[in-house]
């Protein structure tokens, strides 16, 4: 895995982001996220932050991508995008950083995206040492 990105697969990773974001169940936030996450096999799975009264129960949009794609099956991906649009860049927070982990290797490309920026960076970057069960 590695973190290269085409222009093809950027715009297709934000396509899908930017969707989910519309997407987003926030009404007590009113913060919407989109994240798209591609598999190892190159299939784009989506998500959007789906909010709760309790607000401890909120799912943020990276946890919905990757249980979207583990759902289909899938237990590997190469890139994550996150589009948010309002404040500073959305970097994924640290419950996601790890759950990305469990999937994904420290090459992963991280792609923080608004209207007016963006940002690439790595998954071992985010978490440079992450916890793990099994060596
Ligand atoms: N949120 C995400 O969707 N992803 C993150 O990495 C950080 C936060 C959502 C959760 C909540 O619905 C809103 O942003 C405000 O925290």
């Amino acid at each position: 895995m590695n973190n290269e990105l085409s222009p093809d697969a950027l715009a297709a990773l934000s396509a899908a982001a930017r969707a989910a974001h519309g997407r987003a169940y926030a009404p007590y936030s009113e913060y919407q996220v989109g994240a798209a996450v591609r598999s190892q096999r190159g299939v784009i799975y989506a998500g959007c932050n789906v909010e709760n009264a309790t607000y401890g129960a909120t799912l943020c949009a990276e946890r919905v991508a990757v249980a979207s794609m583990v759902a289909a099956g899938e237990t590997e991906l190469d890139a994550v995008l996150v589009y948010t649009d309002g404040g500073p860049l959305g970097m994924p927070c640290g419950i996601c950083r790890q759950t990305l982990v469990e999937f994904a290797g420290p090459n992963c490309a991280v792609v923080v995206m608004s209207p007016t920026e963006s940002r690439v960076t790595t998954l071992g970057a985010l978490l440079p040492e992450p916890f793990k069960l099994r060596p």
